[in-house]
């Protein structure tokens, strides 16, 4: 299938991470034109290294704190400035916060959730709007979470922020909707990355071997597997190109059908 991605000009945050790379490489493979952002140029350099060493026609890197809202919006304008253009943006930098019952929440690990989360998505699309109205068409594909939809234990500021962002996304599609641009989320369970260690770790410490905890979360799939991260990117492409134009404030679980009990 041809997604007609070829030379459409995507930003990406967060490309780095486990996710973000597999969706850099992805979109690339297709022929778009990427802004890759992370917070430190070294692990841009390792990044750009690993997909090739692209030419700056193809690929940018920029050193971007999603918390900032200046640094994204100067990020945004750079990639205008330098493709002259934006076609679709991809959230997907994010972070899990530390493992607390409710009873014990901290207002600084929500803030620092949500900062990353909420705000850094929200800042995203937020200047990013205005330059897919300005194109025609265009999407917006969020990383959303099965946090959109269920709690966890121990979990709460993560899947508050992933609601909070499946709510912005929705809200999102219903101004934009008729403008010709599609925003959409991705809503995977356990993903085979870093973060997903951490989520182990965080919630079994000692208790458990990386194998155990491991099978403990991938066991609630029907697969009995995490995702893998080109299944996730593969997703992204898709709700990114126009063949997916009229679905609008949805949400795709990649979760090998845990939902279904
Ligand atoms: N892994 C999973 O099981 C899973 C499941 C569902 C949804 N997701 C979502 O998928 C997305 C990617 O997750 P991942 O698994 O790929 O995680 P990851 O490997 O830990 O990568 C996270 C990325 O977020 C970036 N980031 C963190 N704080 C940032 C900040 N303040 N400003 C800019 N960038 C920041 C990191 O950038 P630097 O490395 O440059 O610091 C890193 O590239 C997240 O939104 C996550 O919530 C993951």
């Amino acid at each position: 299938m041809d997604l007609k991605l070829k030379d459409k000009v995507v930003l990406i945050t967060g490309a780095t991470g486990g996710i973000g790379q597999a969706v850099s490489k992805a979109f690339l493979e297709e022929g778009a034109k990427v802004a890759l952002t992370s917070t430190a140029q070294e692990k841009l350099d390792k990044l750009m290294a690993e997909l090739g060493n692209p030419s700056e026609d193809r690929a940018i890197g920029l050193v971007v704190d999603v918390t900032d809202e200046d640094a994204v919006k100067a990020a945004i304008d750079k990639t205008v400035e330098h493709f002259g253009s934006l076609y679709s943006v991809v959230p997907n930098a994010g972070y899990n916060g530390d493992w607390q019952e409710v009873k014990d929440a901290t207002a600084e690990n929500y803030q620092k959730v949500f900062d990353i989360n909420v705000y850094g998505v929200l800042y995203v699309m937020k200047h990013a709007i205005p330059y897919l109205l300005e194109n025609g068409s265009g999407s917006i594909v969020v990383l959303g979470s099965e946090g959109s939809y269920e709690g966890s234990p121990g979990m709460g500021a993560y899947v508050a922020s992933k609601h909070a962002v499946a709510a912005i996304v929705k809200t999102a599609a219903t101004e934009v909707g008729e403008k010709g641009i599609h925003c959409n989320f991705v809503a995977p369970s356990a993903v085979d990355t870093d973060m997903m260690r951490r989520i182990e770790k965080n919630t079994f410490g000692d208790t458990k071997t990386p194998e155990e905890a491991e099978r403990f979360f991938a066991d609630a799939s029907w697969d009995k597997r995490y995702a893998r991260v080109e299944e996730v990117a593969a997703c992204c492409l898709y709700l990114a190109s126009e063949v997916s134009a009229h679905i609008m404030g949805w949400g795709i679980r990649l979760d090998g059908g845990k939902h279904i009990l």
